[in-house]
């Protein structure tokens, strides 16, 4: 019997949660797993939600459980699964029926397969979805790309499984074609830039104050109660109060220093480069999490250049701690500005008209980055100043920025004193400082460009391209 709401492909966390969610909403799911075994185990863990799902144990079967036209979610690993995932279920979509990339995709291939449906009668979409597990079972950020005929058959489902922000849903078709999983991805690196930015500054209390964990979480829990309120910093605070139940130890100090990624924050990094727009704290976080990994080298070049520096300093170290604060979210402000910046300039090259403050809202609740910081950006947005420029130029930015942006340049100096690293919250000042500078010292490289290529310049003081008087011969 045709009767589900919509399909979903793949039961492994992420799937299962969001199955779940979708069915505790009141709507039949049709759920399908290429393991077998894991379908029979998901509707015996789905207990009384169980009667809103029909597991379907083919293609086929899930196909036909699905009333027309039918959405189906694919929930598995992005890459090679989703392109072999849809080369079974083309051939079974009809008119009008939607496949939905919901992982993490880089939107590139999200084009190239919504091109590769472009004489089929079914549509592709692509959609990213934030917040981990929990999100999913509970209420996760949906980024949406594709048309809106597709959109408005899955609203009622994804509006209703999306977190909510003060009874708003945060869940919204941003634009067409890759719009949805770009989003995503530039989302994800404002992630990376965020949690690295929280490491140095918890390396800062660690190595330069000589904070036991214990306090450090202390410090975190108070900043959450004030403007850096977040999802993330809430956690750091949590994650450095737990003790190992073995050894009493505090677990982050038994847990080796080397960050995974799966990849998102350097499609991040890329997509930025590509765009030419610079996003110097996520590439400054992504190269963090290279070096982390580098683990070995690292360990040979501690021996080979230790430390020189005491930790001791003659500011007290509450007042230190109260400067970390401002300048982490002076470093917040530009690594938001920068992943917004990215956006914008997306949607224009794309097409896409990116909606920057629905992008803002519908990341207040549900996703990774959520914070009380969300709703001003929305805010600036949707005002002409937030909209006509870069984030820090709107009034309630540029304010923050004048009031932090000291902290973060005293922070970023005392760490460099101290042999302590501050990637991102350094690149996110060296931006600053850079973007406020009316004359910069690009004029230098220019000269050097037109000395070795004859590349040609532009004066201030005439019009037309121009040469410089370096006498021959030019090229080196
Ligand atoms: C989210 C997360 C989630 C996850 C990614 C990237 O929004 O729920 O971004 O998508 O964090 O898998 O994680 P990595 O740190 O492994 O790259």
């Amino acid at each position: 019997m045709s009767d589900a709401d919509i399909g979903l492909v793949g039961l492994g966390t992420m799937g299962s949660a969001l199955a779940l969610n979708i069915a505790e909403k009141g709507f039949r799911v049709a759920v399908w797993n290429r393991d077998e075994a894991r379908i029979g185990e998901f509707v015996a863990e789905a207990g009384e939600l169980a009667g809103r799902i029909v597991p379907c144990t083919t293609l086929e079967a899930l196909m036909a459980a699905i009333r027309p036209p039918r959405p189906v979610l694919l929930m598995i690993p992005s890459g090679a699964p989703v392109d072999s995932m849809i080369a079974q279920l083309q051939p079974l979509a009809g008119e009008g029926d939607i496949l939905i990339d919901a992982g993490n995709a880089d939107f590139r291939e999200t084009v190239r397969r919504i091109g590769e449906f472009r004489d089929s009668a079914a549509t592709f979409m692509g959609m990213g979805v934030s917040g981990g597990e929990e999100g999913a079972r509970h209420g996760p950020s949906i980024m949406v790309g594709g048309e809106p005929v597709a959109w408005e058959r899955i609203a009622p489902v994804l509006t209703a499984i999306a977190a909510k922000y003060e009874g708003e849903p945060c869940a919204a078709l941003l634009g067409p074609g890759g719009a949805g999983h770009f989003v995503k991805t530039i989302h994800n690196g404002i992630e990376y830039a965020d949690m690295q930015m929280i490491a140095e500054v918890y390396g800062l209390m660690r190595d330069g104050l000589g904070m036991a964990p214990a306090d450090i979480s202390a410090v975190f829990a108070g900043w959450n109660g004030g403007r850096l309120n977040s999802y993330l910093i809430e956690i750091t605070a949590k994650v450095l109060a737990v003790t190992d139940p073995q050894s009493g130890t505090p677990i982050v100090d038994l847990i080796v220093d080397a960050a995974g990624q799966k990849g998102t924050g350097r499609w991040a990094a890329i997509e930025a480069q590509h765009l030419g727009v610079p996003a110097t704290a996520i590439e400054a976080a992504v190269a963090a999490r290279n070096l982390s990994a580098q683990r070995a080298e690292r360990a040979t070049a501690a021996a080979a250049f230790p430390s020189t520096f005491a930790p001791g300093q003659t500011t007290p170290a509450s007042d230190i701690v109260r400067e970390l604060e401002q300048a982490l979210l002076a470093g917040q402000i530009v690594a938001y500005a920068q992943g917004f910046a990215v956006m914008a300039e997306a949607s224009r090259e794309y097409g896409w008209n990116l909606p920057l403050d629905t992008i803002a809202r519908i990341w207040r609740a549900g996703c990774i980055i959520r914070s009380q910081f969300l709703g001003e950006i929305a805010a600036a947005f949707a005002s002409d100043a937030g909209a006509s420029g870069n984030l820090v130029l709107a009034p309630a930015f540029a304010a923050l920025m004048a009031e932090t942006h000291p902290a973060l340049r005293v922070t970023v100096g005392r760490a460099a004193l101290q042999g302590l690293p501050v990637p991102a919250l350094s690149a996110a000042l060296s931006w600053f400082d850079s973007w406020r500078q009316a004359r910069g010292t690009a004029n230098l490289i220019q000269a050097q460009r037109d000395f070795f290529g004859a590349q040609g310049f532009e004066r201030i003081d005439r019009e037309g391209p121009q040469h410089g008087p370096w006498g021959a011969p030019h090229a080196g």
